[in-house]
């Protein structure tokens, strides 16, 4: 062994330093072999300790070569360091589970579903139940029940897909066909909403499209009021679009109430001060409504006197363009991604 006559072999050290580090993996497997060579009780410190105790001539040697083992081994130190702490910690098995991982990618809800999830919400708080009906109708729930016979005027208010050259099935152009299936089912009293697909033949453009969705609203029962319509109509508005919104009732006329409304809320964009979006009138329109007509009651079978009601129908794709300011109906069923995660 040639050691300069120095009583250590430096090489030797410093090569079981190199293979032990090697193996490390570990953050604190790391600090104990740095605590192990460069600790105050470590291999360098003791061989240093020893220096005094050599022979005068050999103590310069012997420095230089510790001071060499230590900067080297210093500079490993650091490099290994950086690995692992940038690696983090691979475990036993080799797999590192600190790593970030692909965050993967999950589905984003329209944004007509999360109008309608809002409005279910709101009217299932106040007691409402949540009902279907069939997107092929008959001729009868869809029109004639709803207080329209044949050859009705008001009939041409939907522009109708029908099915067969009878004319006897078609495509609802509205869900107010569902008040009817409902009356003719429920027990009186009973408040009810329903939404769902509804046709019509239109032009598919920025603001019409054949199929969209609508949400119809039923409160039959012994005391039903005009009251009852507003202060109902009044609290869902508000939840739907903020506390501050205002809420106006015109006269209207649909063939299945009397008297019927239309209501309008305060524009959510510029507060009622007039803009492009509601026509520099300050005011939206989002709702039809009114007290059930007596014709209805009687084409659902309902024949006491003192039952009264009321009804309201509104766009879900109209709430949803007004709610998260959509400019153009058709961009609901593009599938564009980059419109579809917009919307929470
Ligand atoms: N069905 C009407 C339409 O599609 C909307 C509507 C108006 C529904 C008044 C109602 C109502 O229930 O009372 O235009």
């Amino acid at each position: 062994m040639n050691n300069n006559g120095l009583p250590f072999d430096i090489e030797k050290i410093i090569e079981d330093a190199r293979n032990e580090l090697e193996k490390i993996t570990r953050k604190d497997e790391l600090e104990y072999w740095r605590i192990k060579y460069f600790g105050r009780k470590g291999v360098f410190a003791i061989l240093t300790s020893k220096i005094p105790e050599l022979s005068q001539h050999l103590r310069p040697e012997a420095g230089r070569k510790i001071n060499e083992a230590k900067n080297l081994l210093n500079e490993l130190l650091q490099q290994k360091k950086i690995i692992v702490e940038s690696a983090q910690t691979y475990n036993d098995t080799g797999l590192n589970y600190t790593l970030t991982g692909l965050k993967p990618d999950y589905g984003y809800f329209n944004p007509i579903t999360l109008v309608s999830r809002d409005i279910v919400r709101i009217f299932q708080n106040l007691g409402f139940g949540v009902h279907t009906g069939p997107e092929i109708e008959t001729d009868f729930y869809n029109f004639e029940a709803l207080n329209m016979p044949e050859d009705h005027p008001a009939r041409d208010m939907w522009d109708t897909f029908y099915l067969d050259a009878e004319r006897k099935f078609l495509l609802r152009t509205h869900t107010s066909p569902v008040q009817i299936r409902v009356m003719e089912k429920l027990k009186i009293p009973f408040r009810i909403i329903a939404i769902g697909k509804t046709f019509r033949r239109d032009a598919f453009d920025a603001s019409h499209s054949p199929v969209f969705h609508q949400v119809e609203g039923l409160m039959v029962g012994y005391d039903i009021t005009f009251s009852n319509l507003k202060a109902v109509l009044i609290f869902f508005l508000r939840e739907l679009f903020g506390s501050n919104v205002r809420v106006r009732f015109l006269p209207s006329y649909f063939p299945f109430t009397e008297p019927s409304a239309e209501i309008s809320i305060s524009c959510v964009i510029c507060n009622g001060r007039g803009c492009q979006t509601c026509g520099f009138s300050g005011w939206i329109e989002i709702l039809g409504a009114g007290m059930v007509h007596p014709e209805v009651f009687l084409k659902a079978g309902i024949k006491e006197k003192n039952i009264t009601g009321f009804a309201f129908g509104a766009g879900i794709e109209r709430i949803a363009m007004i709610k998260y300011r959509i400019d153009d109906i058709r961009q609901f069923y593009l599938n564009d991604i980059r419109f579809l995660t917009q919307f929470e």
